[in-house]
């Protein structure tokens, strides 16, 4: 814990890391972001369900077109997110238009200066199916937007001129199951080397031996010469420890020198050097101790290239029976699934936004990421091995047969074996990566040999890792496909456990629920009478689109949290799980995803879409993003995330009281109230009388008072554990709203373009408590240098635009998020307005 919290001090040097500034700045190579300036433009075409019909003109990546007209933007961008949300458009991606043509373009001059290096461009992410021209030649590209890659523009680029760089992206090609934003999401950079360099994520870092004492650092390093005669040259690499700051020691703590060897002609070699490191420091949860290792490309004494990469030092053990164990000690999996939308920022990446979520998620007990259904943004795992999260990188959501259209599956015979080395290559260095997944509810669970054939590639470039995939084929687990894999993941099907423990054939092989429960609910509201299961036969009242808080809401296939734990405690050998999802996102808004958008009279899905909306008695359904998530699309906590906190930090005193307690209309009725805590038995008062002692049975993870009569006023728990007082909350009727209140996630950020403050504005009693159920229209202004980024609040249904500096706030809260102006100093304000209630403002700090 002590490293956590530290890490909170030091978010300013990790927005300096996590920009990926941490490879060496040597007079040899250079990192330089290339996010800024860019002319956008975007097209669709009437094939699409888009609005606007402009035709896309021929000749957009040459230098002579015309862009005067194109908006200019700062990457990175998502150019769906700005909306509007539009009910021609799918529900399950999230009513926004994404789909289309965009491009981009941006002019830059390169120093003569340069004009002996080797210049690459490196895209973290390009959405999708990527074409890029420089002075209007191709250059190349890549379809899957979810993953990273390089370009060498050197034959292409002038040295002192003017250059102009065009870069298509096509998402019409591209079908999702969630949002998956659109263009260029994620950070550019510009990358020079000189002519003999390590190759792109050339370095693979392993630690063969972890003692006490002493430990190896094995370094395989390939480089690459562009030179056309061969030439000699040696590899040395020093080790450096960095501190909580994330700054290397000022000396190596080892060095090793590789003897020299003898590159071709514009060829590759690679070197292996094996370093003895004395008393490594282990990376684990609490304190992740990280290394760095600086690889210095010699030719005789002349330094060609350095380049640099974090590791740690850590063991992994998956066991069949026993748990999964990290340097020896066992740790339960205590995970969620993310997709990589940040709410109201859409899928353009930010390195703070993604930081938050983290920081909320660890508050919880959360010690786990998987990153559904595709690898994440490089950054994600930077902030993964600093603040201390294992990390499930998964590559596929389809492999060769369709889940949707244009899924994978059309690219998967030309580019999954690229896409799975391009992901290993780039992440197999960060300590916080423990496993690999090759994919989710494949709909090729029927064919082993491709599973087989997929954990081959991953292996043919990492084999400290176990190769793990998600299944929902009921059989995957006992016919012969688990063993495709190291480790097994069943989502959800805790009916097949028992199966799958009961086979003597899987003795061997660990097993993990790769996703859990997908309870799905609204914060703050409550629906009665309280009942369990799918609510798709259940809804709440016709044109609600909302889900009862209860937490006891699931789709057919999924479960509460108490049933995941139920069986994750009847076999101690689940590794653990990694649960569905830890943040609402944008998209797949079940139950409520059932529009008639591209649905055919007689399909199955058609006939449950059109049964919806008759139930409902709408048109459309309004849904835009979903209900899984134990925290809504702003952030803020649902109730559940105090369930999680119970049961994952167990040794924190906690109690939550639910529902609210202003039900008016409920005076004289059967009110159930629920207890989430972490002590064993609690006692509930309902205005100081006890309305009696409840004991966590086996197998229960929640208290439940489901007689209570609604009276207003105070509702009191007190928890125990093991028969001693352990913790107290409370829920108290309130009075009408008159005020608001505004607090800030921290009290200063810095000017760096990027960095972002979350604040959270509540309409509150005249005791400061939230009024539960008000909606008030809030608005929010700036005075000083900053500007607002983005509003929220969390309500799935909602269409107004997140670029706004307007919300209504839902169930009592909204989410404004702030940017300072690049270079700022000083202060900005904050306020928030609302007709009839007091307002409330912030100041928050420009500068570190
Ligand atoms: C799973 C799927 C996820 C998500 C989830 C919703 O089956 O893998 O991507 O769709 O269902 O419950």
């Amino acid at each position: 814990m002590k490293r956590f919290l530290t890490a909170f001090l030091f978010i300013s040097a990790l927005l300096i890391w996590t920009a990926g500034l941490s490879l060496a700045q040597s007079s040899q190579r250079s990192l330089e972001s290339f996010n800024l300036g860019w002319k956008f433009t975007k097209y669709f075409n009437a094939s699409t369900d888009m609005a606007t019909t402009d035709k896309e003109p021929a000749g957009l990546q040459l230098p002579s077109a015309d862009d005067n007209s194109w908006r200019t933007l700062d990457l990175p961008h998502d150019w769906a997110i700005e909306g509007p949300f539009s009910d021609t458009l799918e529900n399950n991606t999230g009513l926004l238009p994404w789909k289309g043509i965009g491009w981009y373009r941006k002019h830059f001059t390169l120093n003569e200066a340069d004009k002996d290096k080797r210049i690459y461009i490196d895209f973290d992410g390009a959405m999708a199916y990527s074409e890029i021209w420089v002075n209007g030649n191709y250059v190349g590209g890549w379809p899957y937007g979810y993953t990273s890659f390089r370009l060498d523009l050197t034959p292409y680029v002038s040295f002192g001129k003017d250059n102009l760089i065009a870069v298509r992206l096509d998402t019409k090609s591209w079908d999702s199951r969630w949002y998956p934003g659109a263009g260029l999401y994620r950070n550019v950079w510009i990358v020079k080397t000189s002519q003999v360099h390590i190759s792109y994520n050339g370095v693979f870092c392993t630690t063969p031996e972890i003692k006490a004492e002493r430990g190896v650092l094995s370094v395989k390093a390939e480089v690459e010469s562009h030179i056309e005669q061969p030439i000699t040259i040696s590899v040395k690499a020093s080790v450096y420890k960095l501190n909580e700051k994330g700054e290397a020691s000022t000396q190596p703590v080892a060095e090793f020198s590789s003897p020299s060897a003898t590159l071709p002609a514009t060829g590759k070699h690679n070197f292996r050097l094996d370093i003895p490191v004395n008393n490594p420091v282990l990376w684990n949860l609490d304190d992740p101790e990280l290394y760095r290792v600086a690889v210095t490309v010699l030719q005789g004494t002349k330094v060609s290239d350095v380049y640099e990469t974090n590791f740690g030092f850590r063991t992994l053990n998956f066991t069949a029976r026993n748990g999964f164990f990290l340097n020896g000690k066992k740790v339960p999996v205590q995970g969620v699934c993310n997709h990589h939308d940040l709410g109201a920022l859409g899928a353009a990446f930010n390195t703070r936004a993604a930081e938050r979520q983290l920081e909320i998620l660890k508050e919880m007990g959360c010690n786990a990421i998987r990153t559904s259904h595709n690898p994440p943004a490089p950054e994600l795992l930077d902030l993964c091995d600093r603040m201390g999260f294992l990390v499930e990188d998964e590559a596929f959501d389809a492999w060769k047969t369709p889940k949707k259209r244009l899924d994978y599956n059309k690219l998967f015979y030309a580019w999954h074996d690229e896409d799975l080395r391009a992901m290993v290559r780039r992440d197999r260095n960060h300590p916080s990566v423990f496993i690999w997944s090759t994919g989710n509810e494949v709909n090729d669970q029927n064919n082993p040999a491709l599973s087989e054939s997929l954990r081959a590639i991953i292996k043919s470039e990492d084999i400290t890792r176990p190769v793990t995939v998600g299944c929902n084929w009921d059989e995957s687990g006992t016919n012969g496909f688990q063993k495709t894999v190291d480790v097994f993941g069943i989502n959800y099907r805790l009916y097949r456990y028992d199966a799958f423990f009961a086979l003597k054939d899987n003795d061997n092989l660990p097993f993990h629920s790769s996703e859990s429960s997908s309870t799905i609910s609204s914060r703050g509201e409550y629906f009665f009478p309280v009942v369990q299961g799918d609510l798709n036969n259940n809804l709440p009242g016709k044109g609600i689109f909302q889900i009862s808080s209860y937490d006891l809401a699931y789709p057919a296939w999924a479960s509460t949290a108490d049933q995941q734990w139920e069986m994750q405690d009847k076999y101690p050998g689940v590794l653990g799980e990694f649960v569905w999802t830890g943040f609402d996102y944008i998209g797949e808004p079940t139950p409520y995803g059932g529009d008639l958008t591209g649905l055919r009279p007689g399909n199955r899905r058609y006939d449950q879409a059109k049964e919806l909306l008759e139930k409902q008695n709408v048109k459309e359904v309004p849904s835009r993003s979903s209900y899984f998530g134990i925290l809504d699309l702003a952030g803020f906590k649902k109730d559940r995330f105090y369930l999680y906190q119970s049961k994952w930090r167990p040794d924190l005193p906690m109690a939550h009281i639910l529902p609210h307690w202003n039900w008016p209309e409920r005076k004289g009725q059967v009110t159930p109230v629920h207890v989430y805590t972490s002590g064993d038995e609690a006692e509930l008062f309902l205005n100081g009388k006890s309305l009696g002692k409840k004991k966590k049975g086996q197998y229960e993870y929640r208290l439940r008072w489901d007689n209570v009569v609604y009276q207003p006023g105070e509702l009191k728990v007190i928890a125990y554990k093991n028969g001693v007082k352990w913790a107290e909350d409370k829920m108290v009727t309130t009075g009408k709203a008159v005020q608001l209140s505004a607090s800030a996630d921290r009290q200063s950020l810095l000017a760096n373009g990027s960095d972002l403050v979350f604040i959270t504005v509540r309409v509150e009693d005249k005791n400061s408590l939230l009024v539960p159920r008000s909606s008030n229209l809030v608005n929010f202004s700036i005075q000083g240098p900053g500007k607002i980024i983005a509003v929220d609040n969390g309500d799935a249904t909602s269409h107004d635009p997140f670029q706004a500096t307007y919300r209504k706030a839902y169930n009592g809260m909204c989410l404004v998020i702030v940017k300072a102006d690049k270079g700022a100093a000083g202060t900005f304000t904050i306020k928030a307005e609302s007709k009839g209630l007091k307002g409330a403002s912030v100041t928050v700090k420009i500068g570190g």
